[in-house]
Formats: C-alpha cells, structure tokens, sequence
C-alpha cells in the first residue's frame, strides 16, 4: 500500500505497469476535449464494410444513433478479420469443460464453425430481423451461436441456462422467437443436468396458443436420452456440423439490432434490453483495451460470468473477440471438483486478466487462502470486478491473496442497459481506492445528483445521491423491447428536464471527488451479482394457492452481498403454516424463476405494514431483516403491525 497526500489508502500503479500501459493519462483530456472525435477514433477499431457519415445523433432523444450511415458486420469483426489479417492460428477459447475435457479453437477453427452455423441457419429460412433464442450453458458451440446469429442479423436473445421453462417461456413469447438453440443437458457438480426437457416443457401450448418457435437446435453435450418432437427438433451435429464451412459475411446497418437481453425491473415482466451493433461493438472493445489493459499478443484473459448475462455478452463474446484475445472458457462451478479449479486453471493457461463477481471473492475468502495459495498465480497482471460493490476487505484479499498484492484491481460499474463499462480505474493510471469504482471511462459522462438533480457536494457523506449519465454512450440501450414507453418511463422520466439517464444506482463521491456506488436505490435485489425484483418474487409467492400476500426485500448478506427476504400472509385455505409450507414456498420460487432466486428466508407473519394509501413499506421490512431498530413508522397505518411481525421471526 502506498499512502498518497490526498488519500491515505490509494493504490497507484507501479512504474513498470505505467510505463507499458495501453493509454496515459492524456486520453481523459482528449476524450473530453472532443467527445465525438474520440469516440470516432475508438470505432475505426474496427472493420467497416463502409465507414460512417455521422458520429451521434441524439435528435431522436432518448433513442441515439451512432455511427450512423455505417455499416459492418458484427461476427467479421469478431472472427474473419483476425484470420485475414494473418491469425488464423491464434487461440481463440482455451475451453475447459466441467467434467475435465477441454479443447482448443483457434480463430479459423471459430470461423469454420460460425460459417458453418449461419449456412445452416439460412438453410433453416431465418432472415435479417428473425429472433432466436440461446439457452445454453458455457459451451463453445453457444458462442458459434451467438455469432452466427451476429452474423446474419438475427438479434439473439440469451436465456440463462438456470432459468426456468416458465421465464424461457415468457422471454421467448416476449420476442416472438422463431428458433431456440439449447442442449441436450449441462453438467452441474458432476452430474447431467437435462435442459432440452425444459424447452419441451416450456414449449408446450398455452390453451390453444402454440408458441412461436418453429424449430429446436440441439447440441449433443452430456448424451443422455431426450424426447424428440420430430419435424421440429434437429441435432445440431447432424445439421450445422455438416454444413459448409465457407460463409461470406454481409454488412449490416451500424444501427442494426444485435440482440436483445432480458432483465429484472421494478414490475413483474422482466425487460428485454435491445443493443444495436456498432456503437455496441465500439465501446465494448474499447473499454476492454483500456480497462484491462489487453494486449492481444501476450494476454490470456478469463472473464468467469455466464454467456447468459450481459458480462458475458460484452466482455467474453464481443469486446474480447472483437480485440482478438486468447482467453479461458470454463463450463462449470468454482469448487468441481474441489475449490482448487480456478487456481489451476489459472496456472494451466498462464492466465493474465481475471475478472470476476465481489460474492465470488468473498465465497474464496470463505474458503481460505491456503487454497490460491497452493498455486502459481504469478502470471495474473490485472483483476476485475463486477456485478456489485465490492467490500474494502474483500478488494485487499484479492489483490494481496490473488494479484500477489501488486495487480491492479478494476472495479468496473455498468449494466446490462449500458451494454459496456462506464466508471471503472484505468489500470495504469488511476491510484485505485478499495471500494471505489473512481471516474467515468474517457468518453463517458456520469454525475451524482439529489433529488432535484443538483449535483452532491464532496465528502458529503450524508448526502448521498443518484447516479445519472448526462451524455448518450455509443454502447447505450436502443429501448425496451416491444415497449418504448416503459424505455422512457424507467430512465429518462426521472430526470427528464436535464435528458439524464437514471441508472437506478445510489452513489456519493468523495473528497477528491472519486465515485463510489452504493447499490440499487430501486425495487431491484442484487443476489450475487444477479439482479432480481421483489415484484418476481411476490408474484412467484402469491401465485402459491396458499398465500394470500407477500413482501419481499433484500437484506445485506455476507456473501451474496444481499439475501431474499419474504414475508407471506397465509390464505385461510392454508393447512400448513409451519417449516414444509415455507420449504414448499421456497422450492416454487426455485421453480417459477430459477434457483438463484430461492429466498434465504421466508416468514410467516399475520400482517404486513403499510401505508394509508395501500403502499406496502419495504424500508421497514428491510429494517426487520437485517435486525435494526425500526425507521420512521409515522405514516403506517398501525404500528402495532410489527410487534406481531417480529413475533412471527422468532417462530
Ligand atoms: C450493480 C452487470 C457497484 C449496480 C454488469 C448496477 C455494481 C447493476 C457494479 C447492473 C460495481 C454492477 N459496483 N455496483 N462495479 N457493477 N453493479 O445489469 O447496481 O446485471 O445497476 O449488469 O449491478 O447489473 P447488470
């Protein structure tokens, strides 16, 4: 730790690492000299079929247009160009699958494979605009998907595979998919885990209302026995795998959807965010040059979120191909077969750039050190984190424990509507505070506002604000799929005299006007870096015949950074009100979303606190969850509510 004068806990980096860093620290003043000239300079990155006319145009607040009149083709970029430009025998994926088999593609391996795919799909009739839905685990084949889609212009829409048949059902409804690719199963601590099941099930027909989905690609990957719906299933190493591998890639608008990602709002009905291309394309391998500081040539990098979140959209699939990396793909859970597979990994690939969730450091912290220890993580050069804030004492583990307290530690803020890193350290520049995710990217704009949105004072730490990005992004969202009021409603009506965008964050900056984000000042939960709304849960409670209201809150968690917290008012029709009704209560959640939003806790309570008006008070729920003295009660109905409520816990 060096004490610098105006912080004293400030990690700057080492000489050497400055020295040799991708940018110096000019680029902030000419990004904000010309913000548009810079951002120029950032997408001539890449490939255009044909070059733009027009950087920004933002007349059609708050939908932008960038690069407009441009035009390219998303997985050329991501694949073709390297093999063109002589790095065909570059490793593109180091994959290394749970059960410990692993395979090696090369950037023409990939491109065979993605030529392959968009042959196929055209042979299956899909066109330009045609949206397909991705439940995949993490297979190579589910990123020769998601480029193949890339390719051909169909924006993809990425399930998670942990999800259940009920949401695929509801995002693929929601998109009108025309084809679902997905997996016979995916292995899971060992055992294969069906997922082709799920699709049937999800498939099935609502009443008489058959889905849009018109065929089902399977990927062989765990070899159990599947039913087959003959007509509309197809294996994929009987189709794709035989098609021809020579594919010419067309261009397509830089305004082109790229894909569309659904995720967890303030309502029940989750969002389908929807990208476009080359703005997309631009930021996100920009903020992966800069922000991890990759050098193609010497880099492997390991981002370890799922393909099926927007981190692994951004910074496993486009962002890094786009700069063509070498990196580790690994299918499975951190401790298969013991807590040692992300350290051996590490050594087996010579990994540089690690980047991961705070609850994953936080697990390993658990864990022990002892564990990373046993290990050669000496290749690792830079570490990043995402997902959530992370705790000053799990960012000093990490960099001490597995950076060998040198590698700088990026905190990197964004969300899946920002499609890219917005605040985040530059790793050989910035003298990085633990816990802070310190300054906008070069390029990017953000400020921290109360509630008329005048901008927080420094060091104010009781007054902490809201984060907003005044100025539009190349990698912004284009709007909510199929509601472009709810697009407006949610980001912009918030501050809508200034056009700022309202990110949902809460934030302060401190005395040297370094920026801290604090968590979700919304409905939203964030569960191990996931973001789930209690309005999902309460509807997966209260859809259970034996509840006849529910509350859910987030309350703070050691691990998971917060935990789900229900409290459900039986129905009189209830027979059971004890442990099996809150373990039945818990196993539907599970169901009707997915495992990761299995609440921590249920409670069983007569009565729920609210407001004159109806309004349920969560903040004082909150308070009750996470033990503390109870807020301002003054506008409850009855106050006495949680005398009966903390009654209820201690059952
Ligand atoms: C939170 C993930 C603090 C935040 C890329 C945001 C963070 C939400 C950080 C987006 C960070 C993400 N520090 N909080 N470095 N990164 N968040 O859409 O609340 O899954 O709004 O995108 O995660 O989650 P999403």
């Amino acid at each position: 730790m060096t004490e610098t004068a105006d912080h004293p806990d400030a990690y700057p980096p080492s000489a050497e690492f400055a020295a040799a860093a991708n940018v110096d620290a000019g680029i902030y003043e000419r990004a904000a000299q010309d913000r548009e000239a810079f951002w120029a300079e950032q997408a001539d990155c890449l490939h255009w079929h044909e070059r733009w006319n027009q950087v920004l145009d933002w007349t059609d607040a708050p939908v932008a247009k960038w690069f407009v009149g441009g035009r390219l083709n998303v997985a050329y970029n991501c694949v073709d160009r390297h093999v063109l430009e002589g790095r065909g025998d570059k490793v593109a994926l180091h994959w290394e699958g749970e059960p410990g088999d692993s395979r090696t593609i090369t950037y023409s391996d990939l491109l065979a494979e993605v030529s392959r795919a968009a042959n196929y799909l055209t042979e299956l009739g899909l066109t330009a605009g045609d949206r397909v839905a991705i439940y995949m685990p993490m297979i190579p084949e589910t990123i020769v998907a998601m480029l193949a889609c890339a390719r051909l212009g169909l924006p993809h829409s990425l399930v998670f595979a942990g999800f259940s048949p009920t949401a695929l059902r509801q995002r693929i409804d929601d998109a009108e998919a025309r084809l679902v690719i997905t997996v016979d199963g995916q292995w899971r601590r060992g055992t294969p885990a069906p997922l082709k099941e799920a699709v049937d099930e999800a498939l099935l027909a609502k009443g008489d209302v058959p889905s849009s989905v018109e065929h089902v690609l399977v990927v062989r990957r765990v070899g159990t026995e599947v039913e087959w719906t003959e007509g509309r299933d197809l294996w994929w190493h009987e189709t794709v795998a035989q098609a021809d591998p020579v594919h010419e890639a067309q261009a397509f608008d830089a305004e082109h959807p790229l894909f569309i990602l659904y995720t967890s709002g303030t309502t029940g009905k989750p969002k389908g965010i929807l990208h476009t291309s080359g703005g997309y394309l631009t930021q996100t391998s920009y903020t992966h040059r800069v922000v991890f500081d990759h050098k193609p040539e010497t880099d492997v990098y390991w981002c370890t979120a799922d393909v099926g979140w927007v981190t692994g959209h951004s910074y496993i699939v486009y962002g890094p191909l786009a700069n063509g990396a070498t990196q580790v793909l690994y299918e499975g859970t951190p401790n298969f077969p013991d807590e040692h597979r992300h350290w051996q990994t590490i050594e087996k690939y010579g990994v540089t750039i690690y980047y991961t969730a705070p609850t994953l450091v936080r697990t390993f912290m658990k864990w022990g050190r002892q564990i990373p220890d046993a290990h050669d993580l000496s290749s690792i050069r830079v570490l990043g984190s995402v997902g959530e804030p992370i705790n000053p004492e799990a960012w000093r583990w990490y960099r001490d424990v597995i950076g060998s307290g040198t590698a700088p530690i990026v905190d990197t803020w964004w969300q899946t509507e920002t499609g890219a890193i917005m605040i985040s350290p530059l790793p050989g520049i910035t003298a990085t505070k633990p816990g802070a995710a310190m300054t906008p990217v070069p390029g990017v704009s953000a400020a921290v506002v109360d509630e008329e949105g005048k901008t927080v004072r420094r060091g104010e730490t009781e007054a902490n604000g809201y984060l907003v990005l005044d100025q539009p992004w190349p990698s912004m969202l284009r709007g909510i799929w199929g509601d472009m009021e709810r697009y407006r409603a949610t980001y912009w009506d918030r501050f809508a005299d200034q056009g700022w965008y309202f990110a949902g964050d809460g934030a302060k900056l401190d005395v040297n006007g370094d920026l801290w984000v604090l968590g979700r000042v919304d409905d939203v939960m964030n569960v191990s870096g996931h973001r789930i709304s209690t309005a999902e849960v309460e509807s997966a409670l209260v859809g259970h015949s034996g509840v006849a209201e529910a509350a859910v809150v987030g309350a703070s968690d050691e691990t998971t950074g917060q935990g789900i917290v229900a409290f459900v008012i039986l129905t009189a029709e209830a027979t059971d009100t004890g442990a099996t009704m809150v373990d039945e209560l818990k196993a539907e959640v599970a169901r009707e979303i997915s495992p990761i939003a299995r609440p921590r806790e249920i409670h069983v309570v007569p009565e729920l606190p609210k407001t004159r008006s109806g309004k349920i008070m969560r903040r004082l729920l909150r308070d009750v969850a996470e033990g503390r003295e109870l807020g301002d009660t003054s506008t409850l109905v009855d106050p006495q509510v949680f005398e009966s409520i903390r009654a209820g816990r201690t059952d």
